[in-house]
């Protein structure tokens, strides 16, 4: 039998911290109680120059880092996003192209706050089957560039980062099950309008193009439902018993929503991870990003079966069960932040000559064309 095992991890947010005092003090009617009573959240951070791809190329390094895995050993790059660089092409072709994973596809997949584990359970399926040894997976979103900084209703929710792992081929259990679902009949009730004249969506509404829209009460109701039917789901289909659950990691986008889904679920509070209050909801980064602060603050050992729950924008919702590798992280040796270096700087070098020889290429041909004439 063949796993899909995740063997690193990494994660990376923007430098720009913004508290919540911070909305109060530009004006906005509310206040860090509402904020923090009403979601958990006290902060997030807010990307400045950097774009999508700039956060989930450090995320992505770090995994790859941690794991010990050579760029050029990924046979596939997932990128969840909803906010990529450029309409095309995909943000994950620029991640392939930075971190020199030469031998890898590339594509980004979007279902919003969900996406990062319906990218899991994409990847985890292509190890399983055969079609690929490593993938890289990577849940990245800047959502602040589609806020409007005068609704509070949804400013104060978002922030922006990036988290990734890499998954690799193991004989040892590691993706359980999956689940993931959709309906499209919510669809209107969060949204980014396009900036499409013909779009069906906003041709009523001008004024709403780019911008978040949310109905948060509905939204709040159906998550509680959904991530708790997810998640059951995932558990049954795995063989597990809801007490041999070790750690539940549910979509950080609002306390209240974690804490009456791990309720439903007759989940203690003491195995439901959360760090919302410090990032806010980071869309598809931030399952990526708990999963990595749950690595480092212990709260994962080997064999332990962890749930994964999500939803967003779709109205889409994904779960994963998942065994805990025991075999992690790969050794490093002294030589190990030298090689991720050196690999950073070779990956930049081999594009640009390859830059350097199309552009060569084509002005040889422009000149051919033209003796020919
Ligand atoms: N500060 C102060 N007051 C605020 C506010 C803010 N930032 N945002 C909204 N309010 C006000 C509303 O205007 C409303 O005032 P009113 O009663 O005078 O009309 C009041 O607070 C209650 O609003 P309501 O929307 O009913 O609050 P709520 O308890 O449902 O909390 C959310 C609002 C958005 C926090 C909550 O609905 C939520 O988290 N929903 C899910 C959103 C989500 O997870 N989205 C991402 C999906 S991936």
């Amino acid at each position: 039998m063949r796993y899909a095992q995740i063997a690193g991890w990494g994660m990376h947010v923007p430098s720009r911290l913004v508290k919540n005092e911070r909305f109060v003090e530009l004006g906005l009617d509310t206040s860090d109680e509402w904020i923090a009573t009403r979601t958990g959240i006290r902060q997030r951070y807010i990307a400045g120059n950097e774009s999508t791809s700039d956060l989930a190329l450090r995320a992505a390094q770090e995994a790859l880092y941690v794991s010990g895995t050579h760029a050029r050993d990924i046979d596939l790059i997932l990128l969840a996003t909803c906010t990529p660089d450029q309409v095309m092409p995909s943000t994950a072709s620029l991640i392939q192209d930075r971190i020199g994973a030469t031998g890898a596809g590339a594509m980004d997949l979007n279902a919003a706050c969900a996406g990062f584990v319906y990218a899991l359970a994409m990847g985890a399926g292509q190890i399983e089957s055969g079609r690929a040894r490593q993938v890289l997976v990577i849940g990245a979103d800047e959502l602040s560039t589609h806020l409007n900084w005068r609704d509070r209703s949804t400013c104060v929710l978002f922030g922006d980062g990036a988290g990734a792992v890499v998954l690799k081929e193991s004989d040892e259990p590691g993706i359980l099950s999956s689940t993931t679902g959709c309906d499209g009949a919510g669809a209107d009730l969060l949204m980014i309008p396009a900036a499409r004249p013909n779009s069906r969506a906003n041709g009523h509404s001008p004024k709403g193009v780019g911008y978040l829209t949310m109905n948060g009460p509905q939204i709040f109701r159906w998550a509680t439902q959904m991530m708790a039917k997810a998640a059951e789901k995932v558990i049954t289909a795995s063989g597990l018993k809801l007490e041999q659950v070790d750690l539940f990691i549910p979509h950080q986008a609002n306390l209240r929503i974690m804490e009456t889904t791990a309720k439903r679920l007759g989940l203690p509070l003491e195995k439901v991870f959360s760090n919302v209050r410090q990032y806010g909801n980071t869309s598809a980064a931030s399952i990526p990003i708990a999963l990595y602060e749950a690595v480092a603050a212990g709260r994962l050992k080997g064999g332990d079966n962890v749930v994964l729950s999500s939803f967003g924008a779709g109205l889409s919702w994904a779960a994963v069960a998942l065994r805990w590798g025991a075999n992690v992280p790969a050794q490093h040796t002294r030589w190990s932040p030298l090689r991720r270096e050196l690999e950073a700087r070779m990956a930049a070098v081999r594009s640009t000559l390859r830059r350097q020889e199309r552009a060569v290429r084509a002005t040889i041909g422009e000149r051919l064309r033209r003796d020919g004439d």
